[in-house]
């Protein structure tokens, strides 16, 4: 048993979230589970950043002042992320004060180590992304990510001594090679290094919408600097060394690929100036794309599709909430892009869902029933089912552990087909009742006892209802992994129940 502490990043309040905000948080929240089941100490954090221009602007063209603005903002991700079942421990929002105080706390101690001084800043600044370009950086002076136009910014700023960091940073990347994963993002990261870090302003005049620098009144932190710290905020930095010890170092950030930099190259600087040791793992991720290009609004519309269609509520009211869930998790290995599509999503629910794994709880339950007065016969010690369960538990442990939840989804599928293509090789529907039909459906019994151990990091909800079903009292999150995930451990004598499909095939036109 050990410590996790994940977070996902915080999502922006100018708007309400949609399905690639979804898949970031549905991935770290299996991630959460899974190191729950294993018995680890855990905790999940995800929130929301609702200071900087973009936000501030959102509001203003939405006729609302900032703070009502994000409280609603705010509010309608607590409300995505209740109905997608995400299983956070703490919600923060970085208008909050302790955030505000752990934010003046750290950046204080990075400006009394000496690493914080003024400067004039001339430059370009993408609003959709809260980041500087320079004429290099920029595409005909425009945002190479929103291909909006740059705004040209000078002001009188604080600016971060990042270039003092170079070379402790390639030297930490060195002694610590599992910091950033997977492989390609980490040689992403110590390319940006590799190829010189220039001091950041870290503070603005223009705004007063932030996190006010406590010895220069006239100014507020630069959102990104203010949004970074979130993550020792919620572990009490600054009002509780402790806990911070507790947790820090069990930290794991799980991030989209567009902002590497931010928390691959920035923020272990800004630690390393603070005095605290970096996080100890950033996981990147890649992209869900729409016609190739990544998933956002104005992508949606551009791609035929229409935005309420894809929020994360009105999928899960299309297809459930937990296939929703095993759609994001499945479909894209985590790290790569992967193309969003609701043909897809219809797809993965008609093949894995309905054909696989409803097909499989189904038929065993009906025959269990029917043909065995629904009273749950012993698995077999030698069953031909016992070496594929065994791989399928070794290999998903090892894909869970190591940040692949697509990898571990797809070995427990391996699971349900061996299951379902042994069932066809003595079909039990077939057979007399007997020694022989109870031999076959105690091994499917366990085979399904497993696989609901395996998946419910991914489908909570479903795997409770298949515990339910195979007779079992309370859910499968409530064993100890170590001892349930070994066969033979099914209680036979349980007493069966059916119930309604798990999985009712969708039309394939959608
Ligand atoms: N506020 C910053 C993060 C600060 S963390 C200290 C931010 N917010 S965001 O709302 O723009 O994005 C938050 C996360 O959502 C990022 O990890 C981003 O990659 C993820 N996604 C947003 N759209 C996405 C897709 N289309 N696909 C996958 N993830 C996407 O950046």
């Amino acid at each position: 048993m050990g410590r996790f502490y994940i977070t996902t990043p915080i999502y922006y309040t100018n708007d309400a979230p949609h399905v690639g905000s979804a898949y970031s948080t549905v991935n770290a929240d299996a991630l959460a589970r899974w190191h729950r089941l294993i018995g680890d100490e855990t905790k999940f954090l995800t929130g929301t950043d609702e200071h900087g221009q973009k936000v501030a602007d959102a509001a203003a063209k939405n006729d609302h002042s900032p703070a009502d603005w994000v409280e609603q903002t705010s509010e309608r991700f607590r409300e995505a992320w209740r109905t997608l079942n995400i299983s956070n421990d703490d919600f923060i929002r970085t208008t909050e004060q302790r955030h505000h105080e752990s934010v003046q706390k750290f950046l204080s101690t990075i400006y009394e180590n000496g690493y914080i001084y003024k400067d004039l800043y001339q430059g370009l600044y993408c609003v959709s992304c809260e980041d500087y370009y320079t004429t290099e950086t920029a595409i005909d002076g425009k945002c190479p990510i929103h291909g909006r136009a740059l705004i040209e910014m000078e002001e009188e700023n604080w600016f971060f001594k990042l270039s003092a960091f170079e070379d402790r940073l390639l030297e930490y990347y060195d002694q610590h090679p599992g910091f950033v994963t997977p492989e390609t993002k980490r040689n992403e990261a110590l390319s940006f290094i590799k190829g010189g870090l220039r001091d950041i302003s870290i503070t603005r005049t223009s705004i007063t919408w932030g996190v006010r620098v406590p010895w220069d009144d006239a100014h507020v932190f630069y959102v990104w600097y203010d949004a970074l710290i979130n993550y020792l905020t919620a572990i009490g930095y600054g009002r509780d060394d402790d806990e911070v010890q507790r947790w820090w170092p069990y930290s794991n950030h799980l991030i989209g690929k567009e902002i590497i930099r931010f928390h691959c190259v920035w923020w272990p600087a800004m630690c390393m100036a603070a005095g605290l040791e970096p996080p100890a793992h950033v996981h990147v991720h890649g992209w869900l794309l729409i016609g190739g290009q990544k998933l956002s609004k104005t992508m949606a519309a551009e791609g035929g599709v229409k935005l309420t269609d894809i929020a994360p509520v009105s999928l899960t009211n299309e297809f459930g909430v937990d296939p929703v869930r095993y759609y994001l998790l499945r479909e894209t290995s985590l790290g790569n892009d992967g193309e969003f599509s609701l043909e897809g999503v219809t797809h993965r629910y008609n093949t894995d869902l309905a054909n696989n794994l409803g097909n499989l709880v189904a038929r065993v339950t009906t025959i269990v029933a029917t043909k065995c007065d629904g009273v749950a016969p012993t698995p077999r010690e030698d069953s031909a089912l016992r070496g594929p369960a065994e791989l399928a538990i070794v290999d998903s442990a090892t894909a869970w552990n190591g940040f692949a939840p697509q990898s571990a989804l797809e070995s427990t599928w391996g699971l349900i087909g061996a299951t379902n293509a042994y069932l066809e090789q003595h079909a039990p529907w077939k057979m007399e009742p007997g020694a022989d039909l109870n031999a076959v459906m105690g091994d499917a019994l366990e085979a399904i006892r497993l696989v609901a151990i395996l998946t419910t990091p991914a489908m909570p909800k479903v795997c409770e209802e298949i515990w339910r079903r195979i007779g079992l009292t309370g859910s499968p999150c409530d064993e100890v992994f170590s001892s349930s995930s070994t066969w033979g451990q099914y209680r036979s004598d349980a007493t069966i129940q059916k119930g309604e499909p798990l999985f009712p095939r969708m039309k394939s036109d959608q």
